[in-house]
Order: structure tokens, then C-alpha cells, then sequence
């Protein structure tokens, strides 16, 4: 036999190669704590029915607290040998306790241990996340109000379309983040069940209440089936995807905020703060920390994919490619909570130049008020579209703009313009024109931060 925990059935030793190749240690240290609760919640299941006495499971938790003690105080030390968090955490109590640590293991499995320790780290995670994604949308909702004269061009196909509020376009985004934080919620009751005492993956011989381990751990329910127990990564897979989409937000709106900031269009300054310079051209500040936010969504959406076809192809319970499972998750947490806060402030820090937003505006962006107001002469839309269309044609022909039109030369495209044809050459009055909800008008806009306020309220 060999030393292992596992080592019974063993004479021959491990290849060095494959002892490095299959431990976890390195990167499930994470889990320490997670680990150490799971297992207190297994003495108490253990104890409950029988198979520690008083003094055991008293001498057990004693252990278990001072193996986390030396975790947090940065005292634990990794041995070799020590091949995942669950291995180290009971070598180590074997060495406090001797023999009486061997029983902590009854019934249980790595299988439902580490099921269980992941959800509960995640847990904690995601309440971090839902933290900064709060602040975020908060940041956006300040911007909004503090920001609510500025009209920029609003751009389709980023060719100008019509004006728009800054703010309006900040509220676009808000949504969509309030919209990822109601989905982390929902994804949350999925973490929050818990698999111990699933054992290895046919049930726990010992009959411990599952129940009580669960509301001990603060889990909302058990999972089910005991195989469902030890290899359902579905939390895993909706947790990655959560990230990708979160991030391929915060991407979207780096990307407009990239080409906002170069000279050509001068809409925004970054702070310093998030910027940087170049090693060469003394000019130049740039935008890193936006298009590190953009980069960053490829590598979690990589995350991501790389899991899902790991998962693809594992057969019923556990295997150890569900290992897998744990790096690309706690690469895109982490990820997800920097870019979080680095965006935040990126936000709240950028200088917008109404001036300039001002001055990108032209007449061309109003063409479809131009129809409109055929419209409100009784005018089909088709035909004002088409007319519109027209006046554009000259214009661009006689390299003016549209509002330097003559009356007698609209009134040649369709005899139902008139003198007040010159209000349609105001860009408030286009913006303001959008009041119904969900529109840019000042109302409109006010609205959408009225929503956004009440559900941080109700957050
Ligand atoms: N380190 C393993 C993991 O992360 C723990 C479970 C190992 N179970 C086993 N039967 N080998 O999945």
C-alpha cells in the first residue's frame, strides 16, 4: 500500500508527471473555507446518527477550526503529496488529531465534497458580483441625470442617424445590466442546492439527513438524485455564460466609447486615471482600460466554450474531467470583478464635451423630422419619406444644408410645406419630439431613470 488517501489498493507509485498532472491543489486552495464549513456540516450530519461519539465530533470541529485558522492567517503549508484542498484539509487534521480524523470521511466522497464546496464558494461570489454590478448601474443612473441636457448624434450601422441624449445612450446599458443582475439571482437558487451527502454517487449509507446539512449550510434546497448530486455542472455552465454575457455588454459599450474618444469624433475624454501612454509618441493617451475591458470579454467567453466542451462528453457521475471545471470559473469571477469596478469608474470619470457633441450634430440627422412634419400635414409617411429623401439629394447637390432650402424649393418636392417648415431645424425639438416611453425626450429619459432608480431601491 501506498501513503495516498487513497493508496489501500496501491503498490506501485505515481509518476512524478502524473502527480503534477492531477493535482489541484494549486488552484482549489480557493476552496479552503468552503471546505472546511462543508466538512463541519458533515460532522454534525455524522454525529447525529451515530457514528461519532460526543467527544469525536467536539475534537473534530475543534481541528477543523484551527485548519482554517492556519488557512487565513497564511500559516497552512502544502505539502507534496497533497493533491486537492479536500486531501490537504484532512492531512492536515490528521496531523493535529491523529487517528480520530479518519473518521471524518464516513460516507462521504470527494465526489459530493467538492460539489459542495464549489457551490458555496460561488455563492460568495456572486454576491460579490451582484455588489459591483449594482454599483455600475448606479454609476450610469448618476451619470444620466447629472448629464441630461447633453444631445450627442445617435448612430445606426455607426453612421448618424438621429440626436440623442448622452444619457439616453447610458440608460441602454443600464438595463441591460439590470437585466444581468436578475438573471445572476435566478442562476443563484440553481448554486444554492446542495449535493452532500449524494457520497460517491449512489447515497449516503448512514442516513444523514441531507436536510439539515443543507439548511446548516444555508443551501435553500438538497439536490434530488444522488447522481445528479456529484456531476451536475450545470450551475458551472450558467455561471460562465452569465459572465460572457455581462462582459459582451461592458465590450459593446467600450468599443463605442473607444471610437467616441479619438480625436475624429471627440465626444469624451478618459481620465487619466484609466488611461496610458505610449512608450514612443509622446502625444498619445490611450484607452487602455476600455479595450482591455473588450479584450477581456474574449478570454471569458473562452472560459466558457472551453468548458462547455469539456462537459460535453463526460459520461453519467462523476469524472475527473469535471477537475476542469473549477480554473475557468475563477478566472472569469475574478475578471468580471475587476472589469466591474475598472468600468464603473471609467464611467464615472470621463469628461463628455457638449460643445463638440453639438457641433457633430447637422441637418441631415433631421431628415427624418422632415418627413414627419408632411406627416402631420396629412401626408402619407411613404410618399414624406420619399420626399424627404429628396431634399437630402439637393442639398448634398448643392453642397448645403438642409435648412438652407427655400421654401419655393421644398414646396417644388410637395406643395403641403409652409412657413413653419423652419421649426423642424431645432435638434431639442427633435429629441424633445420622442416623449413616448423609451424615447429620448428629457421626459422620457427622466422616466427610464425613475425605473432604474426604484428597482436599485428595491435591490
Ligand atoms: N480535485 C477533484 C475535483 O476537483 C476532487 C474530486 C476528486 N474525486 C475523485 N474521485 N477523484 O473534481
Amino acid at each position: 500500500a501506498t501513503k495516498k488517501l487513497w493508496g489501500g489498493r496501491f503498490t506501485g507509485a505515481t509518476d512524478p508527471l502524473m502527480e503534477a498532472f492531477n493535482e489541484s491543489i494549486h488552484f482549489d486552495k480557493l476552496l479552503y473555507k468552503a471546505d472546511i464549513q462543508g466538512s463541519i456540516a458533515y460532522v454534525n450530519a455524522t454525529h447525529k446518527v451515530g457514528i461519532l461519539s460526543d467527544d469525536e465530533a467536539l475534537q473534530l470541529k475543534q481541528g477543523l477550526a484551527q485548519v482554517l485558522e492556519e488557512w487565513s492567517n497564511n500559516s497552512f503549508q502544502i505539502k507534496s503529496g497533497d493533491e486537492d484542498i479536500h486531501t490537504a484539509n484532512e492531512r492536515r487534521l490528521g496531523e493535529l488529531l491523529g487517528p480520530v480524523a479518519g473518521k471524518l470521511h464516513t460516507g462521504r466522497s470527494r465526489n459530493d465534497q467538492v460539489a459542495t464546496d464549489f457551490r458555496l464558494w460561488l455563492r460568495e461570489e456572486i454576491r460579490l458580483l451582484q455588489k459591483y454590478l449594482l454599483e455600475l448601474v448606479y454609476v450610469l443612473v448618476e451619470r444620466a441625470k447629472a448629464d441630461i441636457d447633453i444631445i450627442i448624434p445617435g448612430y445606426t450601422h455607426l453612421q448618424r442617424a438621429q440626436p440623442i441624449r448622452w444619457s439616453h445612450l447610458l440608460l441602454s446599458y443600464a438595463f441591460l445590466f439590470q437585466a444581468d443582475q436578475d438573471r445572476l439571482v435566478q442562476l443563484f437558487a440553481r448554486v444554492n442546492s446542495c449535493p452532500l451527502g449524494s457520497g460517491a454517487l449512489a447515497g449516503n449509507p448512514f442516513n444523514v439527513n441531507r436536510e439539515e446539512i443543507a439548511s446548516e449550510l444555508g443551501f435553500t434546497s438538497i439536490i434530488q438524485n444522488s447522481i445528479t448530486g456529484v456531476s451536475d455542472r450545470d450551475f458551472v455552465a450558467e455561471f460562465l455564460f452569465w459572465a460572457s454575457l455581462v462582459m459582451t455588454h461592458v465590450s459593446r459599450f467600450a468599443e463605442d466609447l473607444i471610437v467616441y474618444s479619438t480625436i475624429e469624433f471627440g465626444l469624451i475624454t478618459l481620465a487619466d486615471a484609466y488611461s496610458t501612454g505610449s512608450s514612443i509618441m509622446p502625444q498619445k493617451k490611450n484607452p487602455d482600460s476600455l479595450e482591455l475591458l473588450r479584450g477581456k470579454c474574449g478570454r471569458v467567453f473562452g472560459n466558457m466554450a472551453g468548458f462547455m466542451m469539456t462537459y460535453k462528453g463526460i459520461p453519467s457521475s462523476y469524472n475527473k474531467d469535471l477537475q476542469e471545471d473549477k480554473e475557468p470559473v475563477f478566472d472569469s469571477a475574478s475578471n468580471l470583478s475587476s472589469s466591474l469596478q475598472i468600468f464603473a469608474q471609467v464611467i464615472a470619470t470621463l469628461t463628455i464635451h457638449p460643445k463638440k457633441a453639438a457641433g457633430l450634430l447637422s441637418d441631415d440627422m433631421l431628415a427624418t423630422d422632415l418627413a414627419d412634419y408632411l406627416v402631420r400635414k396629412r401626408v402619407p409617411f411613404r410618399e414624406t419619406h420619399h420626399v424627404s429623401g429628396r431634399a437630402v439629394q439637393l442639398a448634398e447637390s448643392r453642397n448645403c444644408q438642409l435648412r438652407d432650402l427655400s421654401l419655393e424649393d421644398l414646396k417644388a418636392l410637395n406643395p403641403a410645406f409652409e412657413a413653419d417648415v423652419a421649426d423642424v431645424w431645432n435638434f431639442e425639438t427633435c429629441v424633445e419630439n420622442r416623449q413616448s416611453t423609451g424615447g429620448t425626450s428629457r421626459s422620457a429619459v427622466l422616466a427610464q431613470i425613475d425605473v432604474l432608480n426604484s428597482w436599485i431601491a428595491s435591490q
